[in-house]
């Protein structure tokens, strides 16, 4: 099987490092891939958001395969022109991939099958959504609709910052994205990640994790799209995560088969786990990054194999995905400067060695330099990646790897964890 990546980023290295061990593949293609991805894959100039390109690629070569990792070109609706010219497809069509592209269409969704969320209104217009803000109380949740590469939601505990959120969404400064604009009551609780796997039809958990989006140890600081994660979290005990499947999962893709957008790949839920049980906050239709990085260092099937079946609508046939009871914990690297503008071109160092340490060092924003060296290209710019019996053992793991690195212009949270460390010292 010739397989084609698309993605650029840590989850689609780990994904790439998964699907080369398949004994099904004989090919890999990554486009754009990276240096990490290169170890796996031939990586090809292609741009995902171009599906004229990647459907002739995908063609020429023969991929029996294309994998999808990143939102964009699912939003833009490239699996539906690979689907429609007889290439199987991991990852949902564009109408499916609403559930991440519009939040307004998510909640209209959970609101007309009960799905339990946050109590939501949407607007066309900043008059009508600012009159509307006393009907939610305080602290509340303001968000552009479309997608806003994770900055666009404002939790505001002022009035007067609420206004402000909303002026800046219709004044243009989250683009189209914020052309309407949704309100939402502001939910408490802990926030976990729970994943699924459909073909539309059938639904099978894939796995739950817990990131840190907050740059600072903490939990402090601006968000990020994420520092750190693990899994599984234990937060999302077997009961809750029976809950989310019930409540959560299992309506919203019966719904959208039956309106006839039958939603086929990863499904990924962000839950608030609150006093009155498992609310969403937000679907991806993707995986998770860095959440992709410890759910493949713990899955225990065969990539290749899963991926076909959810693209050819027979995940029925197969037994539910089997992942090790173990623990996997990722530490972000990200380049001095993050999440602002991040410093490039720093030079990194003693990845072998920091593999020595038993850690999987994933590539997020890697690049070679003219001479060969590796160099940070983008913000978060390694995954350090360990598996342990418990969530001690994989971050000592992690942590003796990111010191063993050599990566002068980088940093890290020292804190990845901490929530369920404290959890377990406090028995
Ligand atoms: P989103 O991009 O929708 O995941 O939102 C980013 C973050 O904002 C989430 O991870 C939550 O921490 C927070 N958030 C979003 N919606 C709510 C809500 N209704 N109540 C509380 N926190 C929220
Ligand atoms: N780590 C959060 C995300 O991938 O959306």
């Amino acid at each position: 099987m010739i397989v084609l990546l698309l993605g650029s980023g840590g989850r689609e290295h780990a994904l790439a490092w998964k699907l080369s061990q398949s004994e099904r593949l004989t090919k890999l293609f990554a486009a754009p891939g990276n240096p990490g991805i290169a170890q796996y894959a031939e990586c090809v100039d292609l741009d995902p958001l171009h599906p004229d390109s990647v459907l002739a690629f995908a063609r020429e070569e023969n991929v029996g395969l294309v994998v999808i990792g990143p939102e964009a070109p699912l939003v833009a609706g490239l699996a539906d022109l690979l689907r429609e010219n007889g290439i199987l497809t991991f990852g949902p069509s564009k109408a499916a991939a609403q559930l991440e592209g519009s939040k307004g269409f998510t909640k209209d969704l959970c609101a007309r099958e009960r799905i339990p969320t946050a109590a939501y209104a949407r607007f066309t217009n900043a008059e009508a959504a600012k009159a509307a803000l006393d009907s939610f109380g305080s602290p509340v949740v303001i968000k552009a609709d479309g997608l806003a590469a994770g900055k666009g939601v404002v939790i505001a505990e002022k009035r007067a910052r609420a206004e402000d959120a909303i002026d800046d969404m219709f004044g243009g400064n989250f683009g189209s994205a914020g052309a309407e604009v949704v309100i939402e009551e502001f939910l408490t609780g802990e926030e976990a990640s729970f994943f699924a796997l459909t073909d539309g039809k059938t639904v099978v958990p894939f796995g739950s994790a817990q990131d840190h989006k907050r740059v600072g140890d903490g939990d402090v600081g601006p968000n990020t799209g994420g520092m750190g994660a693990y899994s599984p979290a234990p937060v999302l005990t077997p009961e809750l995560e029976a809950r989310a499947m019930k409540e959560i999962i299992e309506p919203t893709v019966r719904a959208m088969a039956a309106a006839g957008m039958p939603y086929s790949g990863v499904l990924y839920a962000g839950l608030m786990l609150t006093a009155d049980g498992p609310k969403l906050i937000e679907y991806n239709a993707r995986f998770g990054d860095p959440e992709c990085q410890v759910l493949m260092l713990r899955l225990e099937e065969d990539l290749i194999t899963l991926f076909l079946h959810v693209a050819e609508g027979r995940l029925a046939e197969l037994p539910p995905p089997s992942f090790s009871p173990n623990t996997a914990l990722t530490v972000v690297m990200a380049a001095k400067g993050y999440p602002g503008t991040p410093a490039k071109g720093g030079r990194i160092g003693n990845i072998t060695e920091a593999e020595e340490k038993g850690a999987k060092v994933f590539h997020a924003g890697t690049a070679r330099s003219q001479g060969g060296d590796l160099i940070a290209n983008g913000g978060r710019v390694l995954n350090v990646t360990a598996i342990g019996a418990d969530i001690g053992e994989a971050r000592d793991t992690a942590y003796a790897a990111v010191d063993a690195l050599d990566f002068p212009n980088g940093f890290c949270r020292r804190d990845i964890g901490w929530r369920e460390l404290a959890r377990q010292r406090n028995g």
